[in-house]
C-alpha cells in the first residue's frame, strides 16, 4: 500500500492469544505470538491509518504511531472492541487467536492435585469477537483470519459467510516455517467473488500486501 492508501481511516485490530483462567496460577491459552497482528498493525500504520491493537498478552513492541489496548481474557477483548466500535471504527481485522472455550468457572483459590488420575475441566464457549462486529450496527469493513490444519479453503470461505466478512485471510497453520510464531507466513485472501495468494514472505511483507488489498478493495 502506498503512505496514503488509508489516509483518514480508523483501524482496530485484533492480536495475539487470549488467555482464560484456570485458576489464580493457571490458564489456558494457545501459541500465537502476536508477530502477525503486530505486522498488520505497522502496515496499516505505514498505509495513512489512525491504528489501535488490541493485544493479547505478548512479548512484542507497539509499532510506532500505533495505539494499543492490552487484554487476557476473550470477554476483555470483547469488551475493548465494543468500546472501540463506539468511538467508531472504518475496518477492523481480527488477527487474533481467541480462545473459542473459557472455564465454566473459574476456580478461587489454587486447585490442588488428588490421587484421581484424571481431572475433567468444564468449558463454556466464548463470545465470538468478530461474528459480534460482523452484526453490528456501525459495522466496519471486517477482515477476518481463518488458522486451520484441513480444507483450508473451505472453512475459510464458510468462516466468511457465517461471520458476515468482507475478506478472510486462510492461513495454513500445518506447515513448517509458517503461522504460529514463526517470522514468514503464506495466505490466501478470499472475498465474496476472488481470492488471491500471497505467497510465504516476511510477516512484515505479507501484511503490507494484505493491506494493499485490503485498500482496494474497502475503497471500492
Ligand atoms: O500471532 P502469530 O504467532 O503471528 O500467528 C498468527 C496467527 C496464526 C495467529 C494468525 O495468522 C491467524 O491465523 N489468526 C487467527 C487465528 C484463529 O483463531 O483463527 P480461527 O479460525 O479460530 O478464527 C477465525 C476468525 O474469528 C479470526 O479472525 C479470529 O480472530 C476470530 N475469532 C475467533 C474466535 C472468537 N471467539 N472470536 C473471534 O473474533
Amino acid at each position: 500500500a502506498n503512505g496514503s492508501a488509508l489516509a483518514g481511516k480508523k483501524v482496530v485490530i485484533t492480536a495475539g492469544p487470549t488467555r482464560e483462567a484456570i485458576d489464580p496460577v493457571r490458564y489456558l491459552s494457545n501459541f500465537s505470538s502476536g508477530k502477525m497482528g503486530y505486522a498488520v498493525a505497522a502496515a496499516a500504520q505505514a498505509a495513512g491509518a489512525t491504528v489501535t491493537l488490541v493485544s493479547g498478552p505478548v512479548q512484542l513492541t507497539t509499532p510506532p504511531g500505533v495505539a494499543r489496548v492490552d487484554v487476557d481474557s476473550a470477554e476483555q477483548m470483547l469488551q475493548a472492541v465494543t468500546r472501540l466500535l463506539d468511538e467508531g471504527c472504518d475496518i477492523f481485522i481480527g488477527c487474533a487467536a481467541v480462545a473459542d472455550y473459557r472455564m465454566a468457572q473459574i476456580a478461587d483459590n489454587k486447585m490442588k492435585k488428588t490421587d484421581a488420575d484424571e481431572l475433567t475441566l468444564t468449558l463454556v464457549k466464548n463470545p465470538d469477537i468478530i461474528a459480534y462486529v460482523g452484526q453490528h450496527p456501525k459495522r466496519p469493513f471486517t477482515v477476518g483470519f481463518a488458522a486451520e490444519t484441513q480444507d483450508l479453503a473451505a472453512y475459510a470461505q464458510d468462516k466468511l459467510t457465517r461471520k458476515n466478512l468482507n475478506m478472510i485471510a486462510a492461513n495454513d497453520v500445518s506447515i513448517d516455517g509458517q503461522g504460529f510464531n514463526s517470522d514468514n507466513n503464506a495466505l490466501t485472501v478470499y472475498w465474496q467473488n476472488g481470492q488471491q495468494s500471497l505467497p510465504l514472505a516476511t510477516k512484515s511483507d505479507i501484511a503490507t500486501a494484505l493491506i494493499a488489498l485490503i485498500a482496494d478493495h474497502h475503497n471500492q
